[in-house]
């Protein structure tokens, strides 16, 4: 069996064009034009290409967009002066500060320094409070990114063995809640999370009907660890090499070329979760930015 490649680019792109009209909708009702300011710290290049891509996503929507590129040896009361200028900026209606930071900056600190309203990475204590509370307000992008991807491709989730490799705040941790919460279409799922610490990974691997992987590991998951028919997301992005040109060879945590064979649908690196990344950040800061007209 070959399985079916998600593109998460046309996905993306269908999301995207939604959001586009509902921009020119909230300009021309109420004035309002959604903001986003991303701030980038140092010069990490996956980085930079990260905040770049979202910009251009921004600009594209008709969303007006700040960037900020701050030097590396920026202090942390810098960057929380700058964090709370735009706090307080209304032509901005969402903040967000490119992880990691350099380690002379306590990320805790600057995460809980953007207001709630504004943090639409959903990574504020308040707003995954509520996530895991299940009155979900702001959303982590990426596992939000994964969720409609598996309802746009009609990915039965209810009932369903979910293995989830990898618990970070951004992916792992919120995409578990997301996936066992008592909701429709995507919730009600019996989700199992593996971690650096779990002693024989294949065992559970092999038991997935939807096996989500983001750990940032270049092939982990070969052929063997998955079970036939099995639908996989791939959200790591690796760096493997370069072209001549200089631009980035990218490759996944899964074997894309012989998982392909086994699943019956998965997603491929680059072009499955990414672009669904950016697209929910583009949908949480045009939420953010109609939640001023509703107060
Ligand atoms: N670094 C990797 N993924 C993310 C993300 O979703 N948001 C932010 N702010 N930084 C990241």
């Amino acid at each position: 069996m070959s399985a079916l490649i998600i593109d998460g680019k046309k996905i993306a792109a269908e999301i995207r064009e939604e959001i586009k009209k509902e921009v020119e909708k909230l300009k021309a009702e109420h004035g309002i034009t959604p903001g986003l300011a991303t701030i980038l710290v140092g010069d990490d290049p996956a980085s930079i290409s990260y905040v770049k891509a979202k910009q251009n996503v921004a600009k594209k929507l008709g969303f007006y967009s700040v960037q900020e590129n701050l030097p590396a040896d920026t202090s942390e009361e810098e960057l929380l002066e700058l964090i709370r200028r735009y706090n307080k900026d209304s032509s901005i209606h969402g903040i967000l500060v490119q992880l990691p930071l350099p380690k002379h900056i306590n990320e805790e600190r600057v995460i809980m320094e953007i207001v709630p309203e504004k943090d639409v990475d959903g990574f504020h204590p308040v707003n995954l409070g509520n996530l895991v509370r299940g009155k979900p307000t702001f959303v982590p992008c990426t596992p939000l990114g994964v969720m409609v991807m598996l309802e746009k491709i009609g990915c039965e989730v209810e009932g369903k063995e979910v293995v989830i490799v990898g618990r970070s705040n951004i992916v792992g941790k919120p995409l578990a809640i997301l996936l066992f919460q008592k909701s429709k279409p995507v919730g009600n799922a019996t989700v199992t999370v593996c971690h650096t610490a779990t002693r024989d990974l294949a065992f559970h691997t092999k038991r997935a009907d939807i096996l989500i992987v983001a750990v940032g590991k270049p092939k982990l998951i070969t052929a063997d660890m998955v079970k036939e028919g099995a639908v996989v997301i791939d959200v790591g992005v690796n760096r493997i090499g370069q072209t001549p040109e200089g631009k980035a060879i990218l490759c996944g945590d899964v074997d894309f070329e012989k998982v392909k064979e086994k699943a019956s649908a998965i997603t491929p690196v680059p072009g499955g979760v990414g672009p669904m990344t950016i697209t929910m950040l583009m949908k949480n800061t045009l939420e953010a930015a109609k939640r001023m007209v509703k107060k």
